[in-house]
C-alpha cells in the first residue's frame, strides 16, 4: 500500500466532512485519478453525477463536464479545481453563432457533442458522447436532416459509420488533431505487432490506421480484453495510467504528435492539480453556477441522450 501525502489525506478528510463525491476524467493526472471515487468517460461521469447521493460534487475534469453535472443536479454544489479548465471544442462553438447556424437550417435536428457549453446544449435537440453517438444517430428518422456540432472529426467518423449525411460544425480538439499518422507508422516499423487504438476526435488519416476506435472507456476495455501486448494510444496519455494499472504486462506507447513534441497532453485537463483540488474543497469554490433557464433547457436534450442510449 502506497503512503498518502498530507494533501491527499486532507482531501480524503474534506470529502467526508462535505459528504462530497470526487468524479474524475481519465485525462486527469494520475494522483487525482487515484483519489477519485469514480474515473470514467464523459457518458459514465454524467451518469454518476445523475445518480449520486452526495451533497457536493467535486468535478476533476473540464468545465463542460462540471456544467453537465450541475444541469443534472441543480440543487447540489458542484466544485471544479480550476475554472479555466476549458475545452477547445466547447470554446470554439459560441452560443450566438450556434444559434444563427440552427436558424439557417430550420428543418435540421441538432445533435450536439457533450463537449459544448451549457448554452449550446440549451439550444440543441439531443446531446451525444463518443460512446453513444452512433447508437443515437441510428435512431433518428432517415428523413430528418442532421446538424452535428462541434467536433467535425467525430462527425465525419459518424457519417462513415452510420451512412447518414450531416452538416458539420468546423470544430476540432487541439489535442487529437495533432496526432500524426506518419509518426504512428514510424512506431509501427519498430513494433510491427502493435495495435493502434484511437479516439474518434482524431483526424481521418489517423483513424484510418486504427485497429480500434472508441471513447476513453472503450479504449480501456479494448486493451483489457485484447490478447495483444503492445498498443499505440492515439488519445490523451492520461488514460495510460488506468491501462497500466489493469494490464501491467502490456506496453502502451503514447502516439506522437506531428511536430514530435510531447504536446499530446490536454492543457485544459492539466489545469487541475492536486493542490487546486484540495483548495477548491477547503474553500468550497470555485463553484459552477448556471442560470435557471439554461439548466432547464439544457436538461431536455441531456435527458433525451440518457433515454436514447439505454
Ligand atoms: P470521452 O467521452 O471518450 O472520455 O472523451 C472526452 C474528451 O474530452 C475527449 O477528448
Ligand atoms: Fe477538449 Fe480535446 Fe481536452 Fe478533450 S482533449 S477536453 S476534447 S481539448
Amino acid at each position: 500500500i502506497e503512503m498518502l501525502t498530507d494533501i491527499e489525506e486532507e482531501i480524503i478528510k474534506l470529502k467526508k466532512e462535505l459528504n462530497a463525491v470526487i468524479l474524475a476524467h481519465y485525462y486527469q493526472e494520475s494522483e487525482i485519478q487515484d483519489l477519485a471515487d469514480f474515473v470514467g468517460d464523459s457518458l459514465e461521469l454524467s451518469r454518476r453525477a445523475k445518480e449520486t447521493r452526495a451533497d457536493v460534487i467535486v468535478f476533476a475534469g473540464v468545465y463542460f463536464m462540471a456544467e453537465t453535472a450541475k444541469i443534472l443536479n441543480p440543487d447540489k454544489k458542484v466544485l471544479i479545481p480550476d475554472t479555466e479548465a476549458g475545452c477547445s471544442l466547447a470554446d470554439n462553438c459560441p452560443a450566438t453563432l450556434f444559434k444563427a447556424w440552427r436558424e439557417a437550417h430550420p428543418d435540421h435536428i441538432a445533435v450536439t457533442y457533450i463537449n459544448s457549453s451549457a448554452e449550446v446544449k440549451a439550444l440543441s435537440d439531443i446531446i451525444v458522447t463518443s460512446s453513444n453517438a452512433e447508437k443515437i444517430i441510428r435512431q433518428i428518422p432517415e428523413d430528418r436532416p442532421i446538424l452535428f456540432a462541434p467536433d467535425r472529426n467525430l462527425g465525419r467518423y459518424l457519417m462513415k459509420k452510420t451512412g447518414r449525411k450531416m452538416e458539420l460544425w468546423p470544430g476540432t480538439c487541439i489535442v487529437h488533431e495533432t496526432f500524426s499518422d506518419r509518426k504512428i507508422l514510424e512506431i509501427k516499423l519498430q513494433y510491427p505487432d502493435a495495435k493502434v487504438i484511437a479516439h474518434p476526435e482524431c483526424e481521418d488519416a489517423v483513424l484510418e490506421k486504427a485497429d480500434f476506435i472508441g471513447s476513453t472507456s472503450a479504449l480501456l476495455r479494448y486493451v483489457q480484453s485484447s490478447s495483444d501486448r503492445v498498443f499505440i494510444v492515439a488519445t490523451e496519455p492520461g488514460i495510460i495510467h488506468q491501462m497500466k494499472k489493469s494490464c501491467p504486462d502490456k506496453i502502451f506507447i503514447s502516439a506522437p504528435s506531428d511536430s514530435g513534441c510531447a504536446c499530446n497532453e490536454c492543457p485544459y485537463m492539466k489545469k487541475n492539480t492536486l493542490e487546486k483540488l484540495y483548495l477548491c474543497m477547503k474553500n468550497q469554490q470555485p463553484e459552477v453556477t448556471l442560470p435557471k433557464e439554461i439548466i432547464e433547457k439544457a436538461l431536455i436534450p441531456l435527458e433525451r441522450m440518457f433515454e436514447m442510449s439505454k
